[in-house]
């Protein structure tokens, strides 16, 4: 992108200056934050939602705004990274992970099991998850994090356009849903039950000292293709760490840790055993 002309907040042009020293210090500074490896072309999309972080933030340029996050940071640094973050997700996506977690679950579902999402974003894959286990009748505690903040609210509250919940069929928006009415119309509200079944907190995978333990089962779903390979061997290593032995890793439809097989062992389409 050519240097657009440079603006103030409260002109009216909604041009601010971006050129490639400022997207260069940006993909350094959300690689070492979240592990996001920022590829070239994405340069327009964070400009989309960086000079809108600006203006709310009242600051004339993109070296201003990362001086100042560099300076004094804080509570900032969580907005540029929920700025930054794509969190593309629908439920039951990639539904052959949710027909293998039913058929693991009937194996022995009086079993209590502890589930992970670990990037959750906002919470239809969790809620998924929690589905498969009610309609498997199994005892499953499901825990939920993502580093973006703000979708972890979204995914707390459980409200969804209806057009997103629409295709999950009659007989689960019954069961497990609440049609908006009023004000709320054209959405429907994941019910307390299924809500009660999931905690949701924020959790960065580049983080050390991870407590996460004992999981069988961890989906850690399109995500990791967003992390340059050492920063996946990292998490893989935790993610092994995080699972009981024999529990399952789901991927994403195009993550593959096939080399890594000191680890994980792959056991069906996306899906790996921890090994050892
Ligand atoms: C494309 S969404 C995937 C959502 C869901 N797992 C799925 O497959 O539908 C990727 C999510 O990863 C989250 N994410 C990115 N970097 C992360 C990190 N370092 N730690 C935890 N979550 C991260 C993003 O905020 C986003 O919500």
């Amino acid at each position: 992108m050519t240097a657009a002309a440079l603006a103030y907040p409260g002109t009216s042009s909604q041009d601010v200056a971006f050129d490639a020293a400022d997207f260069q210090r940006v993909r350094a500074l959300i690689r070492t934050k979240a592990g996001i490896d920022l590829h070239p072309g994405k340069q327009n999309m964070v400009y989309g939602r960086l000079s809108r972080r600006l203006r709310e933030t009242r600051h004339g340029s993109f070296r201003d705004y990362l001086d100042a996050l560099e300076r004094t940071g804080g509570d900032e640094w969580q907005e540029f990274i929920n700025c930054l973050t794509t969190n593309l997700t629908s439920f039951f996506r990639e539904p052959h992970h949710f027909e293998l977690l039913a058929a693991e679950l009937k194996k022995t579902p009086a079993t209590a099991r502890r589930i992970w999402s670990c990037a959750a974003s906002t919470g239809e894959e969790p809620y998924s998850i929690a589905m498969t286990a009610a309609e498997s009748g199994a005892s499953v505690k499901i825990d939920a994090s993502d580093i973006d903040t703000r979708v972890l609210a979204q995914a707390r509250a459980g409200v969804y356009a209806m057009e997103n919940v629409s295709s999950l069929g009659a007989e689960r928006l019954r069961c497990f849903f609440q049609r908006g009415t009023g004000a709320h119309e054209g959405k429907a509200r994941v019910k307390a039950e299924l809500r009660e079944r999931v905690s949701f907190r924020a959790f960065n995978l580049l983080a050390s000292g991870w407590d996460a333990r004992d999981y069988d089962a961890v989906f850690c779903r399109n995500v990791m293709i967003y992390f340059d390979r050492p920063t996946q061997r990292q998490v893989l290593e935790r993610l092994h760490g995080a699972l009981r032995p024999g529990g399952l890793l789901y991927a994403g439809h195009s993550e593959n840790f096939s080399e890594h097989r000191d680890l994980f062992v792959l056991t069906g389409k996306t899906v790996y055993r921890r090994a050892g």
